[in-house]
């Protein structure tokens, strides 16, 4: 890849964390990520969240019949760690090879986690499992206790849970997904190989204020939430340092625009249909575009033990403008329309080919 180009020939990128839903929005949005990405981590919050070999296996049958004709896509599912969830699944899920991964959502951290675990140490043996077997465990992390303020919680939750957690389990591998403050950033950089961390693009390119630009702006609540402007930086940074422990991973999390706009507003960004643009701009901007293809398609692969992919895929220099909307699938039950993240802005790389 030559970075002075007006076009990229990337190794294509998978996703590492994304929000695939189930019925009619699955139609709507799958074609976003797959007709980009070669694989993606599909988030297990459902509802009900996929807790069983039957379920992930349903689930990613569903998947494949939503893809358009001809595209190359593999989801790698993963499973939702509850306490009522037994070991013995687990591991044979990840042995059977139907889950690559195990997500823990603390209880009621954000959309869909009412099954999440409230005690960590509730799922001690899950976690013994996983280190024994070499799972990766994807964290959510954020405590969502009443005394600490919502734009700390997640440099609490380093210092309450993942800190002791990973003293717990020194062989297990963890990956602390969508992080937003230095202090993430920070912690895994000094940690061993056996943390990473994906990084949204929507984390790297707006800060708190965003959600408050002249009226409340629900099209940019997400979980974690957006943080101050110095962990932004911090963020961008860490994403195009070259460091193999920080890789992609959406979080693209799509909501019919009327559950955004509600009185109470669901949490998630809906960026997959131009995921790669939005961090080819953020490379570009920090002066480390050639540092781009190993942050999308070689950190994340390497840290799952996965092959890379070996196909190219382009993107060219070519200004587009992003839509105020799109309307959901016309069999969609929810008469509504989808607001992709940078809606009505300008992104100056597109996605040409694969
Ligand atoms: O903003 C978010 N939306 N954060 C999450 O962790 C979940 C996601 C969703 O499922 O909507
Ligand atoms: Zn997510």
């Amino acid at each position: 890849m030559n970075p002075s180009l007006e076009r990229l020939v990337l190794r294509q990128p998978d996703d590492w964390h994304v929000h695939l839903r189930d019925g009619a929005m699955l139609e709507s949005v799958v074609e976003s990520t797959a007709r980009v990405f070669r694989r993606a981590i599909v988030m297990p919050n459902l509802q009900p969240p996929i807790m069983s070999i039957g379920g992930a296996l349903d689930y990613k049958k569903r998947i494949l019949e939503a893809l358009p004709f001809g595209i190359e896509f593999t989801p790698l599912m993963t499973a939702f760690l509850s306490e009522s969830l037994s070991p013995d699944v687990l591991e044979q899920g990840f042995e059977e090879g139907v889950f690559t991964a195990a997500k823990l959502y603390p209880f009621n951290a954000t959309t869909n986690s009412d099954c999440g675990v409230s005690d960590l140490r509730s799922i001690d043996s899950l976690l013994e499992t996983m280190e024994r077997i070499d799972m990766p465990l994807l964290i959510h992390g954020e405590v969502i206790d009443s005394d600490v303020d919502v734009f700390d919680r997640e440099s609490v939750f380093i210092d309450r849970h993942l800190i002791p957690l990973l003293s717990r389990y020194e062989g297990l591998r963890v990956v602390l997904e969508h992080i937003t403050t230095e202090q993430a950033v920070e912690f895994v950089e000094t940690s061993s190989f056996r943390l990473a961390a994906t990084i949204t693009p929507h984390h790297l390119h707006i800060n708190r204020n965003a959600m408050f630009s002249g009226g409340l702006r629900s099209d940019f609540y997400c979980l974690p939430l957006a943080k101050r402007e110095h962990h932004r930086l911090a963020l961008r940074r860490a994403a195009t340092s070259g460091k193999p422990c920080f890789f992609l991973g959406t979080d693209s999390a799509p909501h019919p625009r009327a559950a955004k706009e509600s009185s109470c507003g669901c949490a998630g960004i809906f960026n997959a249909a131009y995921a790669l643009e939005s961090y080819a701009e953020v490379f570009e901007q920090e002066g480390k575009l050639s540092r781009l293809e190993a942050f999308a398609s070689e950190y994340g692969p390497s840290f799952y033990g996965l092959p890379l992919n070996s196909n190219k895929i382009t993107l060219t220099k070519k200004p587009q403008l992003v839509p105020e909307a799109f309307q959901l699938a016309k069999d969609s039950s929810v008469c509504d329309s989808l607001v992709p993240f940078h809606a009505g802005e300008i992104l100056n790389w597109r996605f040409v080919s694969n």
